[in-house]
């Protein structure tokens, strides 16, 4: 290993230390040194920078657990994680990717068509149609649909386990009818803040950025033949549509939240007693490999 390494010599001497890595390794180490050294040469960064953004992500590390992921939600903020969605996931036509996000869970119920999500939670009732195509339009039957979102207060379940006692809401697993058409009946999520009292909500107030993420809906879509979709539906007329706090907002995921009056028929053919809201969208999903 060469001594004496200068502020001009030193990239090249840490990159050649991943010649022995595997090739992939090799590109991204290198490329990670290379663009890590660069910003310390253009910011001219100094040592008491460098000591608080160690003490930042050390505290990144500390509060980050299961069901707390600081890490993902940095790279959420700094754009990072669409920016890689958008790399993997070119549409072609299909409907666009959006991110996971954290409240996922495994354990969600399976329902049958039609069926009441919302798990006795209160809200506006909202009724979700859907159609899943291929690129071609046609209908693709047997896909396999999660859906999962907010209360009207901005929480989802798993924020409100104690008071649902564990009891999942506002979350299912459904299955498209012979038309590549499934629905649901659940109540209308609110926009919510991504957690601010961690070392990111740090971040976002010295910025004076919102937290808000905008109103929207979860999908992932499974079906044999077709890749998978992870995707979200985003209220058009949402105050926060343009100031998503992780940038996942895509103008062909803007959808219209419709009102109907008390007395309403449904999508369903029920009639409503109180004012309700309607969603429907069509998904395309993308081809295999
Ligand atoms: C979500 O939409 O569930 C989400 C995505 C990224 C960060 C926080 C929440
Ligand atoms: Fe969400």
């Amino acid at each position: 290993m060469p001594i004496d390494l200068t502020e001009a010599t030193i990239t090249a001497a840490v990159q050649e230390t991943f010649a022995q890595a595997g090739d992939r390794q090799r590109e991204l180490f290198r490329a990670l040194v290379a663009h890590l050294h660069d910003f310390a040469r253009e910011t001219r960064l100094t040592d008491s920078e460098w000591f608080t953004a160690v003490d930042f992500l050390e505290r990144v590390g500390r509060i980050s657990s299961p069901t707390r992921q600081e890490f993902v939600l940095l790279s959420d903020i700094l754009g990072l994680s669409v920016l890689v969605d958008q790399i993997n996931h070119a549409d072609g036509g299909s409907t666009e990717s959006t991110l996971l996000g954290p409240f996922f869970v495994e354990e969600r119920p399976r329902v049958p068509a039609g069926a009441d999500i919302s798990g006795g939670v209160s809200g506006t009732p909202l009724f979700v149609t859907g159609h899943v195509v291929d690129l071609d339009g046609s209908p693709i039957a047997g896909a396999l649909v999660d859906t999962w979102h907010s209360d009207g207060e901005g929480c989802y379940d798993v924020q409100r386990s104690e008071e649902l006692r564990g009891r999942p809401a506002m979350r299912g697993l459904l299955t498209t009818d012979a038309e590549g058409r499934f629905a649901y009946r659940s109540v209308v999520p609110r926009y919510y803040p991504v957690p601010t009292d961690g070392p990111c909500g740090e971040i976002l107030r010295a910025a004076g950025r919102s937290p808000m993420r905008p109103q929207h809906l979860h999908f992932r879509f499974h079906a044999a033949g077709f890749a998978p979709l992870v995707t979200m539906l985003y209220r058009r007329d949402c105050p926060y549509i343009e100031h998503d706090a992780v940038f996942g907002v895509k103008s062909s995921l803007s959808v219209d939240f419709v009102s109907h009056e008390a007395g309403g028929s449904a999508p369903d053919g029920t009639v409503v007693d109180v004012p309700f809201q309607t969603v429907e969208w069509t998904f395309v999903l993308p081809a295999a490999g």
